[in-house]
């Protein structure tokens, strides 16, 4: 197969995250293309037979590039094999998987009239001395700080808590 990963990024933890779904896909025999939308290159859709398209979670909110490329490229799309992934901290408490899911995957899709064959929520990577001021009392404000602390994460240094394993594992299922 040919295949795109496309996917947004805003910190670059997704990065590795679309590499290693690439790699993996290419250790298979498929020929894979991989896109950081951030670039807004213009791309040929037509080419592929699996689109796979993902973006870490901002507020609730996939990367304004992933949303910009989901909704210029909706109707051609909605012809294509696609899968959709999302990086995101909601993963790591229990209780908001599933809503998560629901949001930043299934809402998501159904908002661009696609119904992804795959659909794959991950880990990424949180590092509060990345983020400006603005974002840090943000996230202090709405709890999000606190509830990683009492999860057990010292959020004085970077915790990254991608599974490989499981990323690796869905990429594999996808070919
Ligand atoms: C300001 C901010 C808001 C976030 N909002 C959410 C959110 O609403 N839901 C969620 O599950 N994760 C949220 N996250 C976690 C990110 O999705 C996660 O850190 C992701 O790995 C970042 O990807 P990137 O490094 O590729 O930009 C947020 C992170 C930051 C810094």
């Amino acid at each position: 197969m040919k295949v795109l990963v496309a996917f947004g990024t805003r910190y670059g933890s997704t990065v590795k995250v679309a590499d290693a779904i690439a790699s993996e896909m290419r250790s298979d025999g498929h020929d894979v293309d991989v896109t950081d939308l951030r670039e807004r290159v213009r791309i040929e859709l037509g080419r592929y037979d699996l689109v796979v398209i993902g973006s870490p979670v901002f507020i609730g909110k996939w990367t304004k590039p992933a949303q910009e490329f989901l909704r210029k490229n909706a109707e051609a799309l909605a012809e294509k094999k696609v899968a959709m992934f999302v990086c995101c901290s909601d993963i790591l408490f229990e209780g908001k998987i599933e809503a998560a899911r629901k949001m930043y995957l299934e809402d998501v899709a159904a908002s661009y009239g696609l119904t992804p064959t795959t659909t794959g929520m991950f880990g990424g990577e949180v590092d509060f001395n990345k983020y400006g001021m603005f974002t840090r009392f943000l996230l202090s404000k709405v709890g999000a700080r606190d509830a990683m602390e009492d999860r057990g994460v010292e959020t004085s240094k970077p915790y990254d808590f991608r599974d490989w394993g499981q990323i690796r594992e869905w990429a594999r299922e996808l070919a």
